[in-house]
């Protein structure tokens, strides 16, 4: 008979901190998706670690185990935890050659349709949306659009239909216009008061905005132009691919994809449903 062994096997070495993040940021994303339905699990965890450090410092929790518990019963604390799962920097006509290329390159085929959807996924606050108002304004195609401005946090969305912008940031925006290709000032379309710029409104009359998720919700209109940039960068392979599914599925045949700078479809199961039509400024046309 074997002899028992009278000293107890060892304890599993606890976790060290930086385990007992990783072990709860997986927890804290599984939790947000079940009791919020929002599903954070598929973003790239290198921005999410920062982000969500940057909020134990802001919240003064400790650990993501205190934050989970108390954004567990409090509603209002996950809609401030947008601001960190999220990342809601943004500017109008950013890389101003994208802007310029479907000013040149889309514009003239989009006039070929009599009535066209635009689909501007990710919107932030609006400042894409606004550029492509304006220069769908400047090329003749404003009265027959619809743009379709879609994103899950709800305060940049209400920011996006406002286009209040602070004065300072302006003088920025007019820049990338300029290199963009615009046609008149800037200034022609925002009054400007107390240290901020109103667009104008009437560029978006026709404009939706609506609560809609890349990761869990499906394509919801047919789109001859669907623009999402630096929104798929925060996401893993497995999600790119998901979203890029819903603009292949949302896009008329032959419609157009723009994506942001750092954003290539090269590695996707769907690289082959699109062609480039200007590879530097990431814009793909559907086969
Ligand atoms: C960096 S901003 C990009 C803003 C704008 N597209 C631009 O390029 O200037 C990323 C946006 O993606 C949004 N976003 C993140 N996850 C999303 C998802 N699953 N579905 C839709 N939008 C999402 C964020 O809320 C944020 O507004």
């Amino acid at each position: 008979m074997a002899a028992r062994s009278v000293i107890p096997p060892a304890a599993p070495a606890p976790p060290a901190e930086s385990d007992n993040f990783e072990i709860e940021l997986e927890l804290l994303l599984e939790g947000i998706y079940r009791k919020y339905q929002h599903d954070f699990r598929g973003y790239s965890r290198a921005s999410l670690r920062r982000r969500l450090s940057q909020a134990l410092r802001d919240f003064g929790f400790e650990t993501l185990s205190q934050l989970q518990d108390r954004m567990f019963r409090d509603p209002a604390l996950f809609t401030r935890m947008f601001q960190y799962l999220t990342v809601q920097v943004s500017e109008m006509f950013r890389d101003p050659s994208y802007f310029r290329a479907i000013r040149e390159q889309v514009a003239p085929v989009l006039k070929t349709y009599p009535s066209l959807k635009v689909w501007v996924a990710g919107c932030s606050s609006g400042e894409e949306l606004w550029s492509l108002a304006i220069l769908f304004a400047e090329e003749g195609l404003h009265e027959r659009t619809t743009f379709y401005a879609t994103d899950i946090n709800p305060a940049a969305l209400a920011e996006a239909r406002a286009g209040v912008y602070d004065v300072g940031r302006v003088r920025g925006f007019n820049r990338n216009y300029l290199a963009a290709g615009g046609r008149h000032s800037l200034g022609d379309y925002y009054h400007a008061a107390y240290g901020k710029a109103k667009f104008d409104a009437s560029l978006i009359t026709r404009a939706v905005f609506a609560d809609h998720s890349l990761a869990t919700d499906s394509v919801f209109q047919e789109a001859q132009l669907i623009s999402c940039r630096n929104v798929l960068i925060y996401f893993d392979r497995g999600l790119q691919d998901r979203a890029l599914g819903l603009f292949r599925d949302a896009l008329v045949r032959h419609g157009f994809l723009g994506l942001g700078s750092k954003e290539t479809l090269q590695f996707s199961s769907h690289a082959e449903a699109f062609e480039p039509v200007v590879a530097a400024d990431r814009l793909y046309r559907k086969r």
